[in-house]
């Protein structure tokens, strides 16, 4: 007892030290830079691959316009033109953990190597410092859908625990290679969304309790990510309780429809259209389609982060248990001089095992972006069977 008191008192002036500003929260003051990571609801259909500064502007989210991404991006003239968004359609985090079935788009691990590949070492392409750069990630939406499919039939108590472990190792990765502000964002109620919905109240339930266990889980891993790195500043963004009061009330929020989409507006990139065929204008529903939210929403969404990020005292209660968590696992690691699962990742620098490969300029993400719409209609005509039991 005496010697666990004796270490968290150790714990906190270990923090101290080596923190003194104890920069635990993030601002949005000087950044310069922002780099992300994500799936659908982050992506913008860029990559390094088709020019470093070739930065798509519409026509590459799943938002029918921009996304929170892009919104957050615009908001500042110092980061306007520069953002990295490495998000992919379909990214689970390490996909030797859950792999999506009919696409191979870049995990969260594969999207950190191909960032390395452009962004780090002596011929990275953009110069960036620790200070004025921001990194979000932004996770879990396919493991309440291709990825849950999954856990239907694997083990949630398995997996869960490794795509979370994964996440850590991959922030580690991050912070090894010099990141220090980071914004993650967790899972929303995707269980709300049409498309799970469609299946009926027991599905809902098991997506509902699977999203639980993932959102408990990746808070723990973030409050001892922010434990373990004092010099870096974690700010948890939560997007269920951004999303749930526009999904009880769309009204409130100058939204029209909040329980359905309209076909005629799925996979398109025109934020001003409104159908004939559809019950409102496009920018008027909360869902572009029966599983992604319109690009009203993620202008929500980034103004929302906006306004968390100018506000460091709705930081710290968003972390509320940071403290004692930040305290207690620098003690157990001081007192028994071990650490918690986080394993050490090799580095993979300029001379790593992928090459480099030169951008190519051109229309490669938009043909990527064109090829992906049928591949993910399909594969949802296919789950959607498989649930009903047809195949
Ligand atoms: C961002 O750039 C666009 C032009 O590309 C400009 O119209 C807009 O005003 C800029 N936003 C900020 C906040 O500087
Ligand atoms: C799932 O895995 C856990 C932990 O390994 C185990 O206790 C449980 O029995 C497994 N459940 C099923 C249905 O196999
Ligand atoms: C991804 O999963 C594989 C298999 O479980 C594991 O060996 C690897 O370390 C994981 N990657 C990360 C970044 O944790
Ligand atoms: C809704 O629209 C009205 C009128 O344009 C505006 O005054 C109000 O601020 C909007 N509310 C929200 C939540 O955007």
């Amino acid at each position: 007892m005496l010697s666990l008191a004796r270490a968290v008192v150790a714990g906190a002036a270990v923090l101290a030290a080596v923190s003194p500003s104890a920069a635990k929260g993030v601002s949005l003051d000087g950044v310069e830079t922002i780099f992300s990571f994500g799936d659908s609801y982050s992506t913008v259909g860029y990559s390094p691959k088709d020019g470093v500064h070739d930065l798509p502007l519409l026509g590459g989210t799943t938002a029918g316009g921009f996304n929170w991404v892009q919104y957050l991006a615009f908001s500042s003239a110092s980061t306007n033109h520069s953002y990295y968004d490495l998000a992919q359609s379909g990214a689970t985090v390490n996909s030797s953990v859950l792999k999506h079935e009919a696409a191979s788009p870049l995990s969260f691990e594969e999207q950190v190597d191909l960032w390395e590949d452009f962004f780090i070492g002596d011929e990275a392409e953009v110069k960036w410092v620790p200070e004025t750069t921001l990194f979000t990630a932004f996770f879990g939406i396919k493991y309440a859908d291709m990825g849950y499919t999954g856990l239907q039939h694997q083990n949630a108590t398995e997996k869960i625990p490794q795509v979370v472990s994964s996440y850590k190792n991959l922030i580690s990765k991050l912070y090894e290679d010099g990141a220090r502000k980071f914004l993650l964002l967790t899972m929303p109620s995707t269980f709300r969304a049409p498309y799970i919905r469609s299946f009926g109240p027991d599905m809902v339930k098991t997506f509902e309790s699977n999203t639980a266990s993932f959102l408990a889980q990746l808070k723990t891993a973030i409050s001892d990510l922010a434990a373990r790195y004092p010099d870096a500043s974690f700010a948890r963004f939560d997007v269920q309780p951004f999303l749930d009061p526009i999904l009880d009330d769309p009204k409130s929020f100058n939204l029209t429809i909040g329980d359905s989409s309209c076909p005629a507006y799925w996979n398109t990139h025109e934020p001003e259209r409104n159908s004939d065929a559809c019950e409102a204008a496009l920018k008027d529903y909360v869902w572009l389609d029966d599983y992604h939210p319109t690009w009203s929403v993620h202008k929500l969404l980034a103004e929302s982060i906006q306004e968390f990020l100018a506000d460091e005292s709705a930081q710290a209660s968003a972390l509320a248990n940071f403290d004692a968590v930040a305290t207690s696992s620098t003690a157990e690691a001081s007192s028994t001089g071990s650490t918690d699962a986080i394993a050490p990742i090799a580095r993979r620098g300029r001379h790593g095992a992928n090459r480099r490969r030169r951008p190519l300029h051109g229309g490669s993400a938009r043909a990527r972006r064109m090829a992906w719409t049928p591949q993910l209609l399909a594969e949802r005509a296919k789950m959607r069977r498989r649930w009903a039991g047809l195949a």
